[in-house]
């Protein structure tokens, strides 16, 4: 199934939304198929709504973004979550034109911290930049993820918020493994929680010396 490019909103109920806040005319359920607009990607298919009925119980919101490098995973993992019921903010970017990585890395950093989308999910060649620089930004706490069980431990144990993943080191199905695990743990707590506010002192320091 192809989503179209007009979908970097999308709600709750999974109406597309461009950022102008028009829909597009697009839902992702109901009876029938749901048509889409005419350009290039977007002409490519008819969506069968029955076939992708999201869950919408209480998934949290996730804000997406990529560089160049890191496009086509995002848009592989931007699939994913939609056909699980998964509401997302899609930040970009839309092409593999050459951006930079954190200008995205701070788009997606912002919405977590200021309480928009519960979870980010950043792409790049390798996944570092995005970490670097979303970790510069008071109360992320971004990990990078080569496979599923660091994902695991970077919700059980470091409470990530932000997951960075490789784009240029993961297949797509390597990604989706890495969001789903990231996405179905918890933070475990306990003595955890004391090094997690180790480092939001960590992050307090930082404020105070500006
Ligand atoms: C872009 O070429 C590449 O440097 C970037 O995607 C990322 O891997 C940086 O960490």
């Amino acid at each position: 199934m192809v989503y179209n490019n007009c979908c970097r909103s999308v709600n709750r109920n999974f109406r597309c939304e461009t950022q102008s806040n028009e829909f597009c005319g697009q839902t992702y359920w109901g009876v029938g198929v749901a048509r889409r607009r005419s350009n290039p990607i977007e002409s490519r298919s008819v969506v069968s709504a029955k076939k992708i009925m999201p869950d919408t119980s209480q998934k949290p919101r996730i804000a997406l973004g990529a560089d160049h490098a890191g496009f086509p995973v995002k848009e592989s993992i931007k699939r994913y979550l939609l056909e699980s019921g998964y509401p997302v903010e899609d930040v970009g970017t839309w092409s593999d034109e050459s951006v930079d990585y954190p200008d995205y890395a701070k788009r997606v950093s912002q919405r977590v911290v200021g309480g928009e989308d519960r979870f980010g999910i950043l792409v790049c060649g390798t996944g570092i930049g995005m970490t670097i620089a979303a970790n510069k930004v008071g109360g992320v706490r971004a990990a990078l993820a080569h496979d599923a069980a660091t994902a695991r431990m970077a919700r059980e144990h470091n409470d990530a918020n932000v997951l960075a993943i490789g784009g240029r080191l993961v297949n797509d199905a390597g990604a989706i493994e890495i969001v789903k695990d990231f996405l179905k743990t918890e933070f475990a707590g306990g003595r955890h929680q004391r090094r997690i506010d180790k480092i939001s002192e960590l992050d307090r320091d930082r404020a105070g010396n500006k």
